[in-house]
């Protein structure tokens, strides 16, 4: 099955299953990781959801879409790789893709 990696605020990287149809979002909630808050449910409303991408994942995973880049603009912790989890949709060519879950605003 493919996976993506995901490093959390403490620093601990966990290894989590993914299935292409769900969003980075829901891979994470779906593991049971709570500090990714996903307050709107992944209507792109809350920023709750912020996270880094790995640079050598940047390329596929592609640019922000307008909303999303308004609502990070907002954030503290907004880099160039920043994204909304809810807002990447998963599929076969994210496989191995790694995140880690952005600080809190
Ligand atoms: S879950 Fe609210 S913007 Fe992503």
């Amino acid at each position: 099955m493919a996976s993506i990696t995901i490093t959390t605020r403490s620093g601990e990287e966990r290894v989590l299953p993914a299935q292409a149809g769900m969003t980075v979002m829901e891979i994470i909630k779906d593991a049971g990781i709570d500090e990714l808050l996903a307050l709107c449910g992944g209507c792109c409303s809350c920023a709750t959801c912020h996270v880094h991408v790995a640079d050598a994942d940047m390329a596929r995973v592609g640019p922000t879409n307008a909303d999303e880049a308004d609502l990070l603009d907002s954030s503290d912790h907004n880099q160039p790789n920043s994204r909304l989890s809810c807002q990447i949709p998963f599929t076969a060519a994210l496989d191995g893709l790694r995140v880690t879950i952005a600080p809190e605003d």
